[in-house]
């Protein structure tokens, strides 16, 4: 199929700094956080189970019927369920909504916890949860299509039934979740961005390390000796499956602080 191009070309137009935009280097992606999201959980079903997980890849595609989309990586177990059954609940959060529920729905998997223990929740038309805890108002929704995306699926879906639950709830944006509340994403999300990271010089020092969920600071001199890691261990030398004692998100999402 030949794609016409969308912009006829009016002249050359600069851009506000020095260079054009052919000199630029066209893949700046840290330019990719100006776009806007919204903070949600999507759950879904699978033989009597549920899951969800984070996502603020939701939006509506047209308005007659309504119709959403959302990017789902194939590794989430939650892209199982939607696959598996053909319907999902979006839940969409509000700005209130504290990291380490975050960090419980958007890095870990429903494989290794239970992400419903002690949250409220019920169950919509399509007999998946619509969690009930920091959310503003949700959606339920029909699969109608799924496209592969190299490592995700865009799941389309039809809107069966759309509510606010509470007016006062300012629903949480990405650019609020990453600006204010210094949240990042796990590497499965669909707009992950690998952190540049300066070369190492001179010798290997113990740095001190931020979860990049809830910013609990893992100090080597400190340990975490509550979870058996004695004080003076380095952090590459925590074991594998330690997980931060306060949002208990795993050790790949932990990066070394600045000093
Ligand atoms: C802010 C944020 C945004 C995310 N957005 C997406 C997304 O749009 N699509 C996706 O597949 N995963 C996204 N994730 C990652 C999933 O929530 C994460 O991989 C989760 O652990 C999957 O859980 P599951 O295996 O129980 O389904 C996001 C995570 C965070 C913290």
């Amino acid at each position: 199929m030949k794609i016409e191009p969308f912009i006829k070309n009016s002249g050359e137009r600069r851009l506000s700094g020095a260079k054009s935009a052919r000199e630029t280097s066209m893949l700046e992606l840290e330019s990719l956080f100006k776009l806007s999201y919204p903070m949600c959980i999507i759950c879904s079903k699978k033989a009597g189970r549920f899951n969800g997980c984070i996502v603020n890849t939701v939006f509506q595609i047209v308005p007659e019927p309504p119709m959403v989309a959302v990017s789902v990586n194939r590794q989430c177990l939650t892209h199982e369920y939607i696959a598996d059954s053909k319907v999902f609940t979006v839940s969409i959060l509000s700005q209130k909504t504290p990291m380490s529920f975050i960090g419980r729905f958007g890095f870990r998997s429903g494989r290794d916890i239970d992400k419903f223990k002690r949250i409220k929740y019920e169950i919509g038309r399509t007999g998946v949860p619509i969690i009930l805890d920091n959310t503003a108002g949700f959606l339920e929704a029909e699969v109608t299509e799924a496209i592969d995306v190299e490592t995700h699926t865009l799941f389309i879906g039809k809107i069966i039934a759309c509510v606010t639950l509470d007016d006062g709830k300012i629903p949480m944006t990405y650019t609020y979740y990453r600006d204010v509340k210094g949240g990042r994403t796990p590497r499965t999300a669909a707009t992950y961005i690998k952190k540049k990271t300066k070369p190492e010089q001179g010798a290997k020092e113990m740095k001190k390390y931020k979860c990049i969920v809830c910013g609990y600071i893992y100090d080597p001199a400190v340990g975490d000796p509550d979870n058996d890691v004695e004080a003076g261990t380095a952090f590459e030398d925590v074991p594998d499956d330690w997980v931060c004692p306060d949002c208990g998100a795993g050790k790949n999402e932990f990066e070394p602080t600045e000093n």
